[in-house]
């Protein structure tokens, strides 16, 4: 028998795949799908204080192996959401709530609410590197990232991760202005673009967005690798993971848990069953008994 329960911050999860935020999660009856297909839990999309539409189409483009996207964080705004909420957290597993804004006071009204309609977590979108005045803009100066965590771990008891960008100069130094927090999300979509040879323009109609799937894999397993190493904190490795063996090397790189985004577009749901099938032949394969004797093992301590 082999053991592929996480424990996050006290959050138990039955496996450690949950979904990651943006996708098939701005509505209650798909995040609770996912988690009947096999999720631990899931994190919503990121929602603000009001109500935010995004960019023109198009807002996305499909690549090999890669998407870039730049949908522009819009959402229903948090009042709009509790209805979805109530629906999402009838399935029992944890539903984390992801959030933005540009101020302390933003995200501590938002994460108080999200508290309200029964989230397990709060994940601070410190990092969408495609909107002006929030996301990486926010999350790429350490004295507001230090005020916003303050202010939000204030305000609520449940566990609190901030989700940092890759596009960061200064990974360390912002990690460092986050240990208030409980632990980290790595990474959010690396800044990208795509130019259509015909049109002779940007595809996207904000031309700049945000790349995820395979290609970024090898970013994201750095940086948990990275930011492990600086602070030993719980993280949940996110970035190009559409097998077990991603995910493992996301664990032994430092993860306790892990997010499935892009993948999920690209398969469908039902990934999450076949990834836990894969994880626990690998792990029967390899004589390991726990996921806790992989997490972190290939960082030299
Ligand atoms: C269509 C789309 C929408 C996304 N929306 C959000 C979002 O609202 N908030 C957020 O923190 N991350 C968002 N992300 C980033 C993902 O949560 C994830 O960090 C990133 O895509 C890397 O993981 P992946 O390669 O498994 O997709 C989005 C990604 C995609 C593809």
């Amino acid at each position: 028998m082999v053991n592929i329960e996480r424990n996050l911050c006290g959050i138990r999860l039955e496996n450690p795949f949950l979904l990651a935020s943006g996708i098939l999660d701005e509505n209650g009856y798909t995040m609770k799908k996912v988690m009947e297909d096999g999720a631990a839990g899931v994190v919503t999309k990121s929602i603000s204080k009001e109500e935010k539409t995004g960019y023109k189409t198009p807002v996305v483009v499909e690549l090999e192996g890669a998407m870039i996207n730049a949908i522009g964080l819009s959402n229903p705004g948090i009042d709009a959401f509790g209805e979805e909420m109530k629906l999402a957290i009838k399935c029992g597993k944890p539903v984390i709530g992801s959030i933005f804004g540009s101020l302390p006071d933003d995200f501590r009204a938002v994460a108080i609410k999200m508290e309200e309609f029964g989230a397990s977590a709060i994940e601070l979108n410190l990092s969408c590197p495609h909107v002006v005045g929030v996301g990486l803009e926010v999350g790429s100066d350490p004295v507001l990232v230090r005020a916003i965590i303050r202010e939000v771990k204030g305000s609520v008891k449940i566990p609190v991760f901030a989700k940092l960008s890759p596009n960061l100069s200064n990974p360390g130094e912002i990690a460092n202005a986050a240990l208030d927090s409980d632990g980290f999300t790595l990474i959010n979509t690396v800044r990208a673009m795509a130019i259509d040879p015909h049109a002779r323009r940007p595809v996207l109609s904000n031309a700049y967005g945000g790349l995820s799937g395979p290609a970024i894999k090898y970013i994201g397993l750095r940086m948990v690798h990275e930011i492990y190493r600086e602070t030993g904190r719980p993280i949940m490795g996110v970035g190009g993971i559409s097998s077990a063996l991603d995910a493992v090397e996301y664990m032994m790189a430092g993860s306790a848990a892990v997010q499935v985004g892009t993948a999920v577009g690209m398969h469908g749901r039902k990934i999450f069953k076949e990834l836990t099938l894969q994880l626990t032949e690998f792990m029967k394969e390899e004589g390991i008994a726990s996921l806790d004797e992989i997490v972190g093992i290939a960082v030299k301590k």
